[in-house]
């Protein structure tokens, strides 16, 4: 053997060794949860792989741990067919129910009634289903549900998941890899990684996330694993789909095999003899679910023998051999400490309560929405009073009822403000809604600039809520125009605003000066103009001016406007303020224009047909097909109707095409849709 390659026989090793090591730590920091050295070392080790790596690219595999994050985005998810349907649990909410399901067992199984059948009884992870598959132990695709017969390929996203190993090695006691092992498991946030995203998103003046499900789905669904790889997603496993090369009786024994793989396993299941056993696991579930840092919805009973599953079967729906039990939402009481009136940006004045800080369903409550005053009247609360929160899905919870047991008498009935609790201007009642009509009420310029600022906006990077807070209350911002009129040394010397992060705001905001008419039109913040309409309408107009001086009749005609939105529209531009304001933003030199599209001449073929695209497209990218077809005057959608045009058709697929067949659209190959782009 030559020299050189001695060495690089000693280097592979080298890099094999490490990749061992890294492993081993892995598992021991996310799986296991008890890490055997400091981060500092762990970061040295990965460090010196990199290296290697680097100087050695040839020796770098798919299975490295450096290889977590790929490097550019997707530009849209494939399908992939699952094996094994995804089916999804029956559901029971009662003790009573539960005994019913065991009967039914033993009835479809000829077991005699007097005997216990045995059953493993899991936490009902609130997440997302996937499926993940390993070949010869390594990790090579992972998928979402979707429909239950056909999920996306998010495999780069799950890569970035450290809990899910890239390659499988078996814990020793003789246990071996599995040729082939699909995994199925729930994608999770943590409930203080949920609280971090959140508190992260209201600084950036991005959306919350209404839940860590939502959350968690929104993160698995990005295109762009090197975002999804900074949300730190979790993983439970806990069943095992197709496999090949080993043997398996129960379900306690997949269990088993996917922790002696180094998978993830809630360490809260529980083998129970009997259905009665069962019953009072789920209760003492159903009161300790609060001490956990992830969100349960219930539980998950499962029969033991993997031989019961198969004599049992399914229903079209679910497994027979598996049912939920659903927890009750989960609900606090509190204290109203005060009642508080918010004002939206358009106006709207909405009671909030400030509530004794309370733990509910895994975050740390101190406020909940009233909705509106008659609201308030109506469920006669009043400030002091102890109530019963609930969330159902909104980040703020609300009140559903008073304990009116707990009154002492010191409570006091709030009174519906007559006059805004910003600028003091009278106040106009709207249906259940009181509004403030003064354009100039401080209130609302934070609120219309705040949304002015945020991603789905003008996304001014670094323009979060507390700095435009400050720039309002010391006079830099009367509105969302002077945003262009800001200086460097308005912004250095106010808090939390250096050198750095002053000169980078002010690139940031001469950045945004350049982004597209859609953008602008949602930023102006028009009453219910929201992002879609706002494209609507770009693309209809293609500037600003044709749109402001639009009629209400101009605006009705088109697809999607209706009079409610049409009418917003011409008020918002009809305003005196509101037109001194949009004169002062284009005079800051922001671009009013619709970008993107080619002066290309409208094509008759697809200018006012709508298309709908589905699949793989080899030449365009989805959405460069997307804006083409907007470019030539046609319109995207993003489900086939009877109102479709065309459905362009790239490879593998989903439901679309057949949905397209059934209701006689025609469905357009890349090809045809080439030709047809190119007829003007
Ligand atoms: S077993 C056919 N076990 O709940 C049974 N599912 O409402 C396969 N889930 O789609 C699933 N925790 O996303 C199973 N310990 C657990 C679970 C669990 C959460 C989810 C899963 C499923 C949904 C049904």
């Amino acid at each position: 053997m030559d020299m050189r390659l001695n060495m690089t026989s000693s280097i592979k090793e080298k890099i094999n060794q490490l990749r061992s090591v890294i492993r081993h730590h892995d598992r021991k920091y996310y799986v296991e949860n008890t890490p055997a050295i400091t981060d500092y070392e762990y970061d040295l080790l990965v460090k010196e792989l990199q290296q290697l790596e680097q100087a050695h690219p040839e020796l770098i595999t798919p299975d490295s741990p450096t290889q977590r994050v790929g490097g550019e985005p997707l530009s849209q998810f494939a399908t992939i067919n699952h094996k094994i349907p995804m089916l999804s649990i029956d559901n029971t909410y009662s003790g009573e129910e539960l005994r019913e399901f065991d009967q039914r067992i033993k009835r479809m199984a000829d077991i005699d009634k007097q005997q216990d059948v045995e059953y493993v009884v899991e936490l009902k992870i609130d997440g997302i289903a996937i499926t993940i598959w390993y070949e010869n132990g390594l990790f090579t695709r992972g998928a979402t549900r979707g429909d239950g017969f056909k999920g996306d390929d998010v495999t780069a996203n799950l890569k970035t998941i450290h809990q899910i190993p890239l390659t499988l090695e078996s814990a020793g006691k003789g246990q071996h890899v599995p040729t082939v092992l699909e995994i199925r498991g729930e994608i999770y946030l943590p409930n203080k990684e949920f609280q971090r995203l959140n508190e992260e998103r209201v600084e950036s003046g991005e959306p919350q996330f209404a839940n860590p499900r939502n959350a968690a789905a929104g993160s698995l669904k990005l295109l762009d694993p090197r975002i999804t790889a900074k949300r730190h997603l979790h993983i439970f496993t806990y069943a095992i789909g197709h496999y090949e090369g080993i043997e398996l009786q129960t379900h306690t024994q997949c269990l088993d095999v996917l922790r002696g793989l180094g998978l993830p396993v809630n360490t809260h299941t529980q083998s129970c003899k009997s259905i009665e056993e069962v019953i009072q696991h789920c209760n003492t579930w159903d009161e300790r679910r609060d001490e956990l840092d992830y969100l349960v919805d219930g539980m998950v009973i499962k029969v033991n023998s993997l031989a019961l599953h198969n004599q049992l079967g399914a229903t079209s729906k679910s497994p027979r051999w598996v049912i939920s039990y659903k927890f009750q939402p989960e609900q606090a009481i509190t204290k109203i400490e005060e009642i508080v009136v918010q004002v939206g940006k358009t106006g709207v004045i909405t009671p909030v309560a400030n509530l004794t800080p309370v733990l509910l369903a895994g975050t740390t409550v101190s406020r909940a929405t009233l909705h509106n005053f008659d609201e308030i009247a109506r469920k006669d609360i009043r400030v002091g009073d102890h109530v019963v929160l609930q969330k159902a899905g909104e980040i703020i919870p609300q009140v559903v009822s008073v304990v009116k047991e707990k009154r002492d008498g010191t409570e006091d009935v709030f009174k519906e403000p007559t006059a805004c609790p910003e600028c003091n201007s009278d106040l106009a009642r709207i249906g259940v809604y009181l509004r403030c009509n003064n354009p100039l009420c401080l209130a609302q310029t934070k609120r219309r600039i705040k949304y002015f600022a945020s991603r789905d906006a003008m996304d001014v990077e670094g323009l979060g809520p507390a700095l435009i807070e400050q720039l309002v209350d010391k006079g830099f911002l009367k509105d969302y125009a002077d945003i262009y009129h800001l200086k460097y040394d308005d912004l250095v010397g106010l808090e939390r605003m250096g050198e750095k992060s002053s000169a980078s705001l002010i690139q940031a905001i001469e950045e945004s000066k350049k982004r597209d008419l859609d953008h602008l039109i949602s930023a102006l913040g028009i009453n219910n103009v929201g992002t879609h309409t706002a494209e609507v309408l770009a693309n209809h107009f293609g500037d600003l001016d044709t749109l402001a001086n639009a009629t209400q009749e101009a605006l009705e005609r088109i697809h999607e406007i209706g009079p409610v939105v049409a009418g917003c529209i011409v008020e918002f531009f009809q305003d005196k303020h509101n037109r001194v304001v949009v004169e002062k933003l284009k005079s800051s030199g922001i671009n009013t224009q619709k970008l993107a599209v080619p002066t290309v001449a409208k094509n008759p073929h697809i200018s006012g047909k709508s298309f709908v695209i589905t699949g793989v497209l080899q030449k365009y990218p989805r959405k460069e097909a997307e804006i083409l077809i907007k470019g030539l005057g046609g319109r995207v959608l993003s489900s086939v109707s009877k109102k479709t045009d065309y459905l362009v058709v790239g490879e593998s697929p989903g439901s679309k095409a057949d949905k397209a067949r059934e209701l006689n659209v025609t469905i357009l190959d890349e090809e045809a849709f080439e030709k047809m782009i190119r007829m003007i």
